[in-house]
């Protein structure tokens, strides 16, 4: 992980102060969304860590239409987010939620009640949900020729799922669209191959085709023209 912070440490300063920039600039909005929560269903608020960071790339224009996929939804704090601030976002959820993934570890959850919450926590919007491996899902988006603004990829953390993750979104995101990964830089002794050593082989590859918007716990990436 040294190495990568080294390699990208203009990158990872730049972040670091944009990030407490954001902290700052986005603190009442903040407030205003863990308002509306107080009615939901959301056993885990990790979506609020990367809050203010996650509005600064978000269109800033509220009525804007644009084109959203998620990547690992779980109650659905962040889907609930995008859905509540954007009038006219174009927004797809996918989640494997009770069909685990053989190779990845899950969360240990109950994901029968998850799902279900997630549901709830998002009844009356409108949304494409999908149930689905993410690769097999942004495979089958790809062959319908589906593409996207905003990617957010809170899937699988073990390094060689985000990898593949990485890849099939790339062929989904519009020219000039973000790719919006979470907690990348988190170590975890019972992985085999870790988030960062993933990302790190995907920056490598396509290091011509994009450019880095932000280096932190959170990745940001943008396809370049
Ligand atoms: C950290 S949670 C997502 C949190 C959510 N973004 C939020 O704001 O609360 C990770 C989710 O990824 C899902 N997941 C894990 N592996 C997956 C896979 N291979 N395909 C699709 N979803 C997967 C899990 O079911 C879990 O709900």
């Amino acid at each position: 992980m040294l190495f990568l912070k080294l390699k990208y440490l203009l990158y990872y300063y730049k972040s670091k102060s944009l990030k407490k920039k954001c902290k700052k600039n986005y603190k009442n909005e903040k407030i205003e969304f863990v308002k509306k929560l107080y009615k939901k269903k959301f056993s885990n608020k990790w979506f609020l860590n990367n809050f203010e960071i996650f509005n600064f790339f978000l269109p800033k224009d509220k009525n804007k239409k644009f084109d959203y996929l998620e990547v690992g939804c779980f109650e659905g704090l962040s889907s609930f987010y995008v859905l509540s601030e954007y009038n006219y976002v174009n927004a797809f959820f996918l989640d494997i939620w009770d069909l685990p993934n053989p190779n990845s570890k899950t969360l240990s959850n109950d994901f029968d009640s998850i799902e279900k919450a997630f549901d709830e926590n998002l009844s009356g919007f409108n949304f494409i949900k999908i149930k689905d491996d993410s690769v097999v899902s942004m495979r089958k988006l790809f062959k319908q020729n589906k593409s996207f603004d905003f990617i957010y990829i809170d899937g699988s953390h073990n390094g060689e799922d985000i990898l593949s993750d990485a890849i099939e979104a790339f062929k989904i995101l519009k020219i000039d669209g973000l790719i919006f990964f979470d907690d990348f830089l988190q170590y975890d002794n019972s992985r085999n191959i870790q988030s960062y050593e993933g990302i790190s082989k995907f920056l490598s590859l396509y290091s011509n085709y994009l450019k880095i918007e932000f280096f932190q716990n959170n990745l940001v990436v943008r396809k370049k023209i």
